[in-house]
């Protein structure tokens, strides 16, 4: 069979950060100013189609509509098409890339790390001419959550499932890595809540720079707090200690959200009903002696809370009487990492 007429298909999760990404070393590489923590999780999912193409240039289709090939995305095809580590390799070659999102209408996701973990899963495994595109690259070297990294710097933390690490570093190091997998904490549940609102006004890359350049403390935070954080969340999740952990999940989103009213000029990504929710949970984990839920919200105003089975129906309960003003409501549990298919 002629290598060159596979296909390869590649589906994967997007994240949410419990440990936040908000700033950027190199803005070119992607590589951040401190580690992140996230789980992946199953509110959707992109399934990205790869091909061979005789023709010039890549063409590049999102839910059917052709797109135009952005810097980042261009990273990722120039990589996989110029590659010289095996002459069995088939290179120097263009690709058509077909991905589609089925996440839920309006789900309150940036499809960024999900698209940008399954582009990378496909092109990987349709040059390596594999299945298992994670193994096949790191035995020669390469590591695909660095190429993932790349095109969406959140994006390398969708190529593992469950718990994953992404550590700060260089182009080289900073890549991600699975703690724990999906089925290790079945009872950690996530909510999120689309609230009616508009598009978000500052793009997170901007938000991200802006925040670094201007807020006093965001190196200080980067170097001095979040790395005994890391440690310790993973530390409280070895032991599904929630209680702990959601202290440090909430106080990640609190100061990511100060550091945008810290920048100068500030910005603002809450809206008074996310303040409300942060209220609530604060209440409700008062009145139970210990924190049974935690919030988090990434560059909007959209919350997500994280609870255990045990205890969703009273957060849910909660929530319904905040009277939010809700689009949309979708619960999730921890996902797995990329699933790569080869075909005919
Ligand atoms: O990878 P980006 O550019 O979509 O930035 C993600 C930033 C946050 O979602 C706010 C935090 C994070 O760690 O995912």
């Amino acid at each position: 069979m002629d290598s060159t007429r596979k296909k390869a298909y590649c589906e994967s999760h997007p994240n949410i950060a419990l440990i936040k990404y908000w700033g950027k070393s190199d803005e070119e590489k992607n590589t951040p100013i401190n580690g992140s923590l996230s789980v992946t999780l199953d509110f959707g999912k992109t399934k990205t189609e790869v091909a061979f193409s005789d023709n010039v240039q890549t063409e590049f289709f999102l839910n059917g509509a052709p797109q135009p090939i952005t810097r980042r995305i261009q990273a990722a095809i120039d990589f996989f098409s110029n590659l010289s580590i095996d002459s069995s390799l088939k290179t120097n070659s263009s690709f058509t890339i077909n991905s589609t999102n089925d996440f839920p209408t309006a789900a309150g996701f940036a499809s960024s790390a999900a698209g940008a973990s399954a582009l990378v899963g496909a092109l990987a495994g349709l040059v390596g001419d594999t299945e298992d595109p994670i193994s096949f690259w790191n035995e020669r070297n390469i590591n695909i959550s660095r190429i993932a990294r790349q095109v969406s710097g959140s994006g390398c933390r969708s190529i593992y499932g469950g718990f994953v690490e992404w550590q700060p570093g260089n182009d080289e190091t900073s890549i991600s890595n699975q703690i724990f997998n999906e089925n290790f904490w079945d009872d950690f549940v996530t909510i999120s809540i689309q609230l009616h609102t508009k598009p978000k006004k500052v793009p997170s890359t901007q938000g991200m720079q802006h925040t670094v350049k201007t807020c006093p403390w965001a190196l200080w935070r980067a170097q001095e707090i979040v790395p005994q954080r890391i440690i310790d969340a993973k530390n409280y999740i070895s032991k599904k200690d929630f209680n702990s952990l959601a202290e440090i999940i909430m106080r990640e989103s609190n100061e990511l959200h100060a550091g945008c009213a810290a920048s100068f000029p500030p910005f603002f990504y809450l809206k008074d009903e996310s303040r409300d929710v942060i209220d609530a949970i604060h209440q409700l984990n008062k009145s139970k002696g210990k924190n049974v839920a935690a919030y988090s919200f990434d560059a909007g105003p959209n919350p997500f809370i994280f609870t255990e089975k045990n205890n969703l129906l009273e957060v849910k309960q909660i929530l319904k009487t905040l009277d939010l003003d809700v689009e949309n409501m979708t619960e999730a549990k921890p996902a797995s990492g990329i699933i790569t298919k080869i075909f005919d």
